[in-house]
């Protein structure tokens, strides 16, 4: 069984006077497993979002219907096993964070006894914890993705829905929530991710979908999806033009082309990583 499956979706809104509809999204089906890292990817407005809310029953579909572990997302029980960041989260401003973390904590009945030590823990993870004491309304938009997280994990959900977990976080901050996911994904859970970094969604997802004005225009694994057909990149140190045409000659020879010659490049969240010292206090100290 699915973790998620969703059968030919339609939402449409209602927009302005007369009826007139908008359609959020068109005839989407889509299958997600057990134990997958998922990427739900598409330009702004193409129905990521309202995906989302209806996998999580907070919208109901105009057409077709969504099961989460093979219950109807329309029935409460779909919602026991899943942790869910909203997109634009709104947190009580007055409550500190722990006690934000605690009252979902209580909310999705978790046992008093273990409650605290679990609420830390999470806490921890997200590496909120010097800053649990201090008011929401204090903290910075990517201090209120992370307690959204802690938030969506504390009460060890198997399918983890993230609708841009991301916005708003510096690079380190999002070079921790991507341990946090493949340490989610380690422990077997479901993720369902939304993110504009295609970096990151590359790193860590199993498969992507691709979305456009509401219609699924692509699906497969990252290397499905990104590969180049049957080609490959070779790294070399620079050769001086001389070998360069030697080289291009010889695969010539062989029936090969030498189809493109290019500076090799890192990536820059990770030089910016490497130079401000941060990858390591956000890959090892925030996340056990
Ligand atoms: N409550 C709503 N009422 C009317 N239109 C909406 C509503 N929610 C979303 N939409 C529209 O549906 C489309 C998809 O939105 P959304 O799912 O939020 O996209 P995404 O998350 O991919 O950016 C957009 O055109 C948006 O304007
Ligand atoms: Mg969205």
């Amino acid at each position: 069984m699915a973790a998620v499956e969703f059968r030919d979706l339609v939402k449409d809104f209602a927009v302005g006077l007369r009826g007139v509809k908008q359609r959020a999204v068109d005839h989407l089906s889509l299958s997600i497993a057990r134990g997958e890292v998922f990427g739900l990817l598409g330009p702004n407005g193409s129905g990521k979002s309202t995906t989302i809310k209806i996998l999580l029953g907070l919208i109901r579909p105009t057409l077709g219907d969504c099961t989460v572990f093979g219950v109807p997302s329309s029935r409460v029980e779909a919602r026991l096993d899943v942790g869910y960041l909203p997109e634009s989260p709104y947190f009580y401003r007055h409550l500190n964070g722990r006690e934000l973390v605690r009252f979902y904590a209580r909310l999705s009945s978790q046992k008093s006894a273990a409650l605290d030590g679990r609420v830390d823990e999470v806490i921890g993870w997200v590496g909120m914890s010097e800053a649990a004491d201090r008011r929401v309304d204090t903290y910075s938009k990517g201090m209120l993705q992370r307690i959204g997280l802690a938030q969506a994990l504390v009460h060890d959900p198997r399918l983890v829905v993230l609708d841009e977990p991301t916005a708003g976080v510096d690079p380190a901050g999002a070079a921790a929530i991507t341990a946090l996911i493949l340490k989610l994904k380690a422990q077997g859970k479901t993720v369902l991710i939304t993110s504009h970094l295609l970096a990151q969604i590359e790193e860590i997802c199993d498969r992507v979908a691709i979305l456009d004005r509401g219609r699924l225009i692509l699906t497969g694994t990252v290397p499905e999806v990104v590969g180049l057909g049957n080609r490959q990149s070779l790294l070399v140190d620079r050769l001086p033009a001389g070998e360069l045409e030697e080289l291009r000659a010889w695969l010539a020879t062989r029936g090969h082309t030498l189809e493109a010659v290019q500076a090799a490049r890192g990536r820059l969240d990770q030089v910016f990583l490497a130079r401000t010292g941060q990858r390591e206090a956000a890959a090892t100290e925030r996340i056990p």
